[in-house]
Formats: structure tokens, sequence, C-alpha cells
């Protein structure tokens, strides 16, 4: 088993290089699903999930060379073996889901696991299923696996989602690509990670395109060509390493960022008393005076990212102040919470809101990881807190960080990756 272990109370200082969006990604590559050409994926981030859809993918049938050095994935035509996504992946990567759009699309059938809950939340699949069948596909629910046939083909129809979801727009817009006719969707996530998703189906031939904030027209195509591509920069990660330079009240300068995508996320580091200095090609200096309490509430994009909440909790924990912050989106996403009081943090929660009052230091103690962001947000609270901060289960880390503790000891860190 890993470990991290953090000496706290360094201030931070120094650059980091972004890497490749995790969430651009995985949907990127389930799209290779709907191609029978050679496709060159590059700014690929070397994390656990890419590996995971990486070995769903070959199991289908797709032969795929990551090669890490460079963050860039190959994928090759090949015959495909067998159309589906079994438990044993889906259960430790839910985005596994996402090859049901894709596999149904092109090749009128898919087996897919249900993903299960996960630490977060139950995370259902159910809008997934709903449009799926709107467009005409027979879908069961056999031995924990989603079993989705249309034999004659979907159909376009026009679709409004009840409530906004990244992984149910993902799929249905994979869906459609192929699918003969004008189909509209409506109420979609517009994720940036979704965008790009769209520009990448469309620079190989799909027809995609947007009539209104969340409503896109998608004419289908007979086929999808290859192509090279670049996947946007991670965002979430960004703002994780604005937030490192904040709590240890350091400076950071983050290259290869993408200012736009980062507006919301900027906005409320500025609220919570960020000085946020942007440069040339893509890169943003982050520091602060002091830490001001800040009121939110995570919202789907352009709203302040669930992702990032817990990353803010943390920052929070040291403002001047009373802040509050609402989970709008999941219903279980305070795991972090009981790991940070045992660092000293004053947090209350009362349903989906965390009242944080504001304290002098937290310090260290052992503690544990549960979900990919809760994880990050104690590497942040170790960094900033007084003493030795030891981390836990931190394969939810690898999930989603690429050279996490090398980009931190970069900036001065005091960390350590020990096996135990
Ligand atoms: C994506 O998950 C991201 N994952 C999540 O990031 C992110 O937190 C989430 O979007 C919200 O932004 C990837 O992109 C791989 P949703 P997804 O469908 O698609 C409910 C990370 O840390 N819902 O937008 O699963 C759902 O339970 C991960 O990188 C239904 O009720 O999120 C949740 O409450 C964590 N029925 C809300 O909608 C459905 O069919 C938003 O979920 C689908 C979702």
């Amino acid at each position: 088993m890993k470990q991290l272990i953090i000496q706290g109370g360094k201030k931070l200082y120094g650059s980091i290089a972004i890497s490749g969006s995790k969430n651009a990604s995985l949907p990127i590559l389930a799209a290779s699903l709907l191609i029978d050409e050679i496709i060159i994926l590059r700014n690929i981030p070397n994390v656990k999930d890419i590996l995971t859809m990486k070995t769903l993918l070959e199991s289908i049938g797709k032969k795929i060379e990551f090669n890490i050095l460079k963050n860039e994935i190959k994928i090759y035509p090949t015959k495909i073996k067998k159309l589906e996504a079994l438990y044993s992946l889906v259960k430790t990567m839910r985005a596994g889901v996402l090859v049901l759009g894709p596999l149904i699309a092109k090749y009128d059938f898919a087996r897919v696991s249900l993903p299960g809950g996960c630490a977060i939340g139950s995370r259902p699949v159910d809008l997934h299923i709903e449009a799926l069948k709107k467009m005409g596909a027979k879908i069961k629910i056999e031995k924990g696996y989603i079993v989705a046939e249309a034999p004659k083909k979907l159909n376009p129809v026009k679709i409004k989602f009840s409530s906004i979801s990244v992984g149910a727009t993902e799929n249905l817009i994979m869906a459609a690509t192929l699918c003969k006719g004008k189909t509209i969707i409506q109420n979609i996530a517009i994720e940036p990670e979704i965008l790009d998703l769209i520009n990448f189906l469309n620079c190989s031939g799909a027809k995609i395109s947007f009539v209104s904030k969340r409503s896109i027209v998608i004419e289908g195509v007979d086929k999808l060509r290859g192509i090279n591509y670049s996947v946007i920069p991670d965002r979430i990660e960004a703002g994780t390493y604005a937030v490192a330079a904040l709590i240890t009240n350091g400076k950071i300068t983050l290259n290869k960022i993408n200012r736009e995508m980062m507006s919301n996320i900027f906005q409320i580091l500025k609220k919570a008393g960020a000085k946020i200095v942007f440069g040339k090609n893509n890169s943003v200096t982050i520091s602060r005076k002091i830490i001001k309490p800040t009121k939110i509430k995570t919202m789907p994009y352009p709203g302040f990212p669930t992702d990032m909440q817990a990353q803010l909790m943390s920052l929070l924990c040291l403002s001047k102040g009373s802040s509050l912050i609402k989970e709008e989106i999941f219903e279980n996403r305070f795991l972090h919470v009981s790991e940070l009081k045992r660092m000293g943090a004053n947090i209350k929660i009362s349903n989906q809101s965390a009242n944080i009052i504001g304290i002098e230091n937290l310090n260290g103690a052992e503690v544990m990881a549960t979900d990919l962001r809760a994880s990050v947000s104690l590497v942040l609270a170790g960094l900033a807190a007084k003493g030795t901060t030891i981390i836990n289960r931190i394969y939810h880390l690898e999930r989603g960080y690429e050279n996490l503790v090398s980009k931190l000891k970069q900036c001065g860190a005091k960390i350590v990756l020990k096996n135990v």
C-alpha cells in the first residue's frame, strides 16, 4: 500500500506545466469506437483512468499504443471482438459507461456494466438509458448490465434532458453522430470537456452544431475519419495547483492553461483573495495576501465546478472568517470534511451545505482519501498544515493527477511517496 507523507508549512514557489484533461480524454477515447481509421490523440495525461479506458477499448477490440513520454495515444482500426464493457473495468472507472453510445450507434448492440455508485453518490445512469430508448434502442437491465439493441438502427429524435448530465450528454452526442437524419438534443451539459468532444467529432467529419446555449443539432453521417487531435488542458488540475499556491501563501505560475475555460474558477479564487496575473502563451501566476471567506455553490458549467469544491474547502479552512459551500451536484461529496476536521478544521455540515469557520492553522495528521478530489483536498491541507500529514489510499489520486508529487516537489513541497 502507498502513502503520501507531507511536511507542511512550506510556501510553494515555482512553475507547473498543466497536463491534458482527463475528463476530455475519456469521452474522446470512447468516441474512437465510432471510427475505423487511425487516430492520434495528443496531450493525453498518463493517469490511471486513461489506462483503464485503454484496457476497456482493447477488450472490445481496439489496438492502442500509449507513448507515455509523449503523452500520445495511437488507435488502430482492428476487427471488433466483443461489444461489451465488463463490470471488472467499469466498477473502477464509471466513465466506462461512455462506450454505450458509440457501440450502439456503430454496431447496433452493446452490453455495458452498470457503473454502480461511488463514494460521492449513487451516480445513476437513468438519463443515459432513457435518452437512448427515445432514439429507439431496446434496453433491458440484466444481471447488473445494460443490454442495448438497435436492430433497426437508432432514429433521429428531439430530446430534452430533464436534468443536466455530463455523461448522458456525451453518450447521446456519440450515439447520434452516425444516426441518419437530424437529432436535436436540448438542456445539454456544456462543460469545456464536452465542447472538446464535439470539436473532436466535427474534426473527424461529424455534423454537430449549437442552436442555442444548451441545444444542439446533430446531422448523422455515414462514417467518421481518423484524425490527429490534441485534447484541452485540465482545468481542474490547474485549479488545484492554483489553490496550492494560495493555501501555502506562495506564488506559482501555471503553464499551458486555457484561460477562458477557467474564468469561473479564477472568479471564485479572486473572491477568496487570489491575485491572478496572466502571462504570455497561456500562463498565469497565482499568489495572495490574505484568504477571504467566501460563499459559493457548485453548479453545472459555467458555474463553479463541483470538481473544485473539496479543494476550495481546504483553502477556506484558513480564511479570515466564515464561509459557506453548497454542493448542488452530488448528494454525498463532503467525505473530505471529516478528514479535514481531524486536521483541526472547523466545519459544520447541514443538508448539502458546509459552513467553514476559518482558523489560524491546520495540524498535520494521518488521514484517508475517499475519492479523487477529496484526496487532493487533503494534500492541499497537508501542504499548509503545521507538522506531518500522512495520506492513505492514494490510489484515488493516481486516477486523475499526472506526476502530482514531482509537480509539487518542483515548487518546494516536502512530499514523498512511501510504500508501506
Ligand atoms: C462527470 O461525471 C465527471 N466525470 C465528474 O468528474 C464530474 O464531477 C461530473 O461530470 C459533474 O461535472 C467525467 O467526466 C469522467 P453527471 P458524470 O452525469 O458524467 C446525476 C472527477 O472528479 N445523474 O453530470 O457522472 C448524478 O448522480 C469526476 O473527475 C443522474 O441522476 O456526472 C449527479 O448527481 C467526479 N442520472 C448529477 O446528475 C444520470 O443518468 C451530475 O452527474 C446521470 C447523472
